[in-house]
C-alpha cells in the first residue's frame, strides 16, 4: 500500500498560529470533546480553546484532583479518573462514559510521557509505548460505540518519532538495551501509525483520524530531561534561557491539534500527519531542524501490523 497523501494544503496558518486563531469562527455549541491530558501543557490550552468555542470537554486524568484545580476557571468541563498505563482503568473510564449515553464529536489524545527512566507497567510493558500508544489504542476502541459519524480522533505524536521506527523484534525493550529516547520515539511513531490505520478502518463510518507534531513547547513533559540534553537539543542556551525561535508558546503548541480536530479544511483528508497547522511533507533530511514525517511513521503496512499487535496485547479491537 502507498503512503498517505503527505503534502501541504496551504492552510494559511503556520508555526506561530494559536489555538484561538485556528478555531476562530468555528461554533462547537452542543459538541462533546474528550481531551486526555487536557489539564496540562498543550492539552490544557486545547481544553481552553474548545470550551471557548462552545464545546463541553471531558478531561480524563490520572490525578483528578490536580486536574480539577487546573481547570477550575473553565466552565463546561468534567474531570474523570483515567490512568493510560493501566488497562483496567481505561476500561473503567470508558464503561462509565458509555453508561452516560453521551456521544463524542472530538477525541484528542494529548496525554503522554517522554524519555522517562525504564519503567514497567501492566504485564511488564515498557511504559512509554504502553502509556502513549497502547492506553490510547484501548481507549479509542472502547469508546468506539460513542463516536458519532463526523467525529474526529486526533493522536498527538511528535517530531521525536525520528528516534525510532517500530522495533518489531523487541517492542517492549526486553533486553538490557533500554534507551529512553528510542522508547519515546517508537511510542510517537506508534501514535502516527495508529491514526493511519484508524482512519482506514473508521472512514466508512464517517470518522476520521489525524496525527501531528505540535512543535517544541516548554511544559512539564520535559521533566526527565537534563540541562545538558536541553542544550544539546537546541532548546535552551548554556544559562538555561529558552531559545525562543525554536519554541512555541503553549497557545501556539495547541494550535495544530485544535486545527486537526475542528478545521473544515481537513474535511476530505484523514490518516495524515500534521505540523504547524498544515499537512506535513514527507521528511527527507535527518537534520535536527528538519520538518516532516518519516515514511515509516505513515506506512499503511506498518500501521496495520501495529493494529494487530495492539489488539493482541490489549485484548480490545472494535473495528476489525
Ligand atoms: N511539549 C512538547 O515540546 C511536545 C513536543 C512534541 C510532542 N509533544 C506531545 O504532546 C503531548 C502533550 O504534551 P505536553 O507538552 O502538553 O505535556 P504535559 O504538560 O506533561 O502533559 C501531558 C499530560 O499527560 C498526562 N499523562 C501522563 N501519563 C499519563 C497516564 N499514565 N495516564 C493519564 N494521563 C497521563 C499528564 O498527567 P500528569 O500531570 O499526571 O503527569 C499530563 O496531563 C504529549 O503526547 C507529547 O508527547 C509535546
Amino acid at each position: 500500500m502507498a503512503v498517505a497523501d503527505q503534502h501541504k494544503i496551504g492552510s494559511g496558518f503556520g508555526f506561530r498560529s494559536t489555538a484561538a486563531e485556528v478555531i476562530d469562527g468555528i461554533d462547537l455549541t452542543g459538541r462533546l470533546a474528550i481531551v486526555t491530558g487536557g489539564y496540562s501543557g498543550i492539552g490544557f490550552e486545547t481544553t481552553k480553546a474548545l470550551t471557548a468555542a462552545g464545546a463541553f470537554v471531558v478531561v480524563p486524568a490520572r490525578r483528578p484532583e490536580t486536574a480539577a484545580e487546573a481547570l477550575a476557571d473553565l466552565s463546561s468541563v468534567e474531570v474523570a479518573p483515567l490512568d493510560l498505563g493501566d488497562l483496567p482503568s481505561v476500561k473503567a473510564f470508558a464503561d462509565s462514559f458509555l453508561a452516560s449515553g453521551r456521544s463524542i464529536d472530538l477525541l484528542i489524545n494529548s496525554a503522554g510521557v517522554m524519555a522517562c527512566p525504564e519503567t514497567r507497567v501492566g504485564p511488564g510493558w515498557e511504559a512509554q509505548f504502553a502509556t502513549n500508544h497502547l492506553g490510547h489504542y484501548a481507549l479509542v476502541n472502547r469508546l468506539w460505540p460513542a463516536l458519532r459519524p463526523g467525529a474526529r480522533v486526533v493522536a498527538v505524536s511528535s517530531g521525536a518519532h525520528r528516534y525510532s521506527a517500530m522495533r518489531w523484534d523487541d517492542v517492549m525493550f526486553t533486553g538490557d538495551d533500554y534507551d529512553r529516547w528510542a522508547a519515546y520515539g517508537q511510542s510517537k511513531t506508534a501514535n502516527s501509525l495508529f491514526a493511519v490505520e484508524l482512519d482506514r478502518l473508521a472512514r466508512e463510518s464517517g470518522i476520521r483520524a489525524y496525527s501531528l507534531h505540535p512543535g517544541g513547547i516548554r511544559t512539564p513533559l520535559q521533566r526527565h530531561m537534563s540541562h545538558e540534553e536541553m542544550v544539546g537539543f537546541g532548546l535552551v542556551d548554556e544559562d538555561g534561557n529558552p531559545i525562543l525561535d525554536r519554541f512555541k508558546t503553549p497557545e501556539q503548541g495547541a494550535a495544530t491539534q485544535v486545527w486537526a480536530a475542528t478545521s473544515p479544511q481537513l474535511a476530505d483528508l484523514g490518516g495524515v500527519y500534521l505540523e504547524d497547522c498544515d499537512v506535513a511533507e514527507l521528511r527527507t533530511s535527518d537534520d535536527i531542524t528538519a520538518k516532516g514525517v518519516y515514511p515509516y511513521a505513515v506506512d499503511p503496512d506498518e500501521a496495520a501490523r501495529l493494529w494487530t499487535l495492539s489488539a493482541e496485547l490489549t485484548g480490545v479491537n472494535a473495528l476489525t
